[in-house]
């Protein structure tokens, strides 16, 4: 895959422009990712200064945090990426269907495997399939692209190494399109978070553009809570990476002996939500920024929520952004859902 930087937003839009034409596959890096390393430390610093402490999830996808996540999907307790690669499986054609020929876009796209059967669909169906995936590792980006392209040389891949904010501005340029969010990753947003998400994403889509949107139901307490307890121990390893991470790239010196992974459902908020926490008291520092923190003996640091959705709940919330559902796919045992919306206004 050839990759280029674009420094600002007007060089990234005209790159992306410009493959478009010339049918290129190209991976573009967004200006916004320039200095990962201050960002990470500053979002550390903001999440150690909150109480309760309280960590950025985004952070726990490096290269080796990937990895594990990858591994996570295939223990037999996380059945979220089975589930919702058997439902694309069944219903990808049906969907393929429903949109017509669009420009497909996916929000963290990671390995792309499960997007696999939707490029089949819209392959068989139509020609000149473009497909562009986002996402803020590069290596990830790189692999998927190649691979797709090996399998399928008739599909044009621009990726956008980036978050999704850089991506949002370029929805115009590729309408009609079909934007995709799998993996329930919405879970992993906060209210307020996602609220922002919703608002930034519907004003850049047009009328007519569809949104397919994978969500995790609330099922059974104690499904939820093995899914992120998997007997392995690779979510708890996932966990411990961020702190792996903040020694690798902070210096923060933290004594990974001495943390625990905690996971747990919250009835109340219909959450799952993940800690660490500490069997001895420690100091974190964070040499750029000159700033240290005392963390006590069994306190417990957020890292992440993965919120659990009912269908019904998520279509009325949907709805004051703009958005109409026009079908909704599910598996057998209700677990999980793939909503297909429409932007309607
Ligand atoms: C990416 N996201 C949807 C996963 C989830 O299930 O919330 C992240 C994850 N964290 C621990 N296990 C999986």
């Amino acid at each position: 895959m050839q990759y280029e930087t674009c420094s600002n937003y007007n060089s990234l839009r005209a790159t992306f422009d410009a493959a478009l034409q010339k049918q290129q596959n190209l991976v573009i890096q967004a200006g916004s990712l320039h200095d990962p390393i201050q960002s990470f430390a500053e979002s550390v610093c903001e999440g150690l200064e909150k109480q309760p402490r309280q960590l950025e999830c985004r952070f726990l996808y490096d290269a080796h945090g990937s990895k594990l996540y990858e591994k996570i999907c295939s223990q037999p307790e996380y059945y979220l990426t089975k589930t919702e690669a058997q439902i694309l499986q069944q219903y990808a054609g049906e969907i393929s269907r429903e949109t017509g020929s669009c420009h497909l876009i996916e929000l963290g796209s990671g390995s792309s495997v499960k997007t696999d059967y939707l490029l089949s669909a819209y392959q068989t169906r139509y020609t000149n399939v473009c497909y562009t995936p986002i996402d803020i590792s590069s290596t990830a980006l790189k692999l998927a692209g190649r691979a797709i392209i090996d399998k399928r040389p008739d599909v044009q891949v621009v990726g956008i190494h980036g978050t999704y904010n850089d991506s949002f501005q370029l929805l115009s340029c590729a309408s009609p399109a079909m934007i995709i969010f799998l993996g329930s990753t919405i879970g992993n947003f906060n209210e307020e978070e996602e609220h922002e998400f919703w608002q930034d994403i519907s004003q850049h889509m047009k009328v007519g553009d569809y949104f397919l949107l994978g969500v995790d139901l609330v099922k059974d307490v104690s499904i939820l809570e093995a899914a992120y307890n998997d007997a392995a121990g690779v979510t708890a390893d996932f966990t411990r990476n961020y702190f792996a991470r903040m020694n690798r790239e902070l210096g923060s010196a933290i004594d990974l002996a001495h943390i625990k992974h905690v996971a747990f459902f919250n009835p109340v908020k219909n959450r799952i939500e993940i800690y660490i926490k500490f069997s001895r008291a420690q100091k974190i520092h964070i040499e750029s920024l000159h700033r240290t923190f005392y963390v006590a003996k069994e306190e417990m640091l957020q890292i992440e929520i993965s919120r659990k959705f009912h269908v019904s709940a998520v279509k009325d919330h949907l709805n004051s952004y703009g958005f109409k559902p026009v079908k909704t796919y599910t598996d057998a045992k209700n677990w999980f859902g793939l909503i297909l919306f429409r932007k309607s206004r």
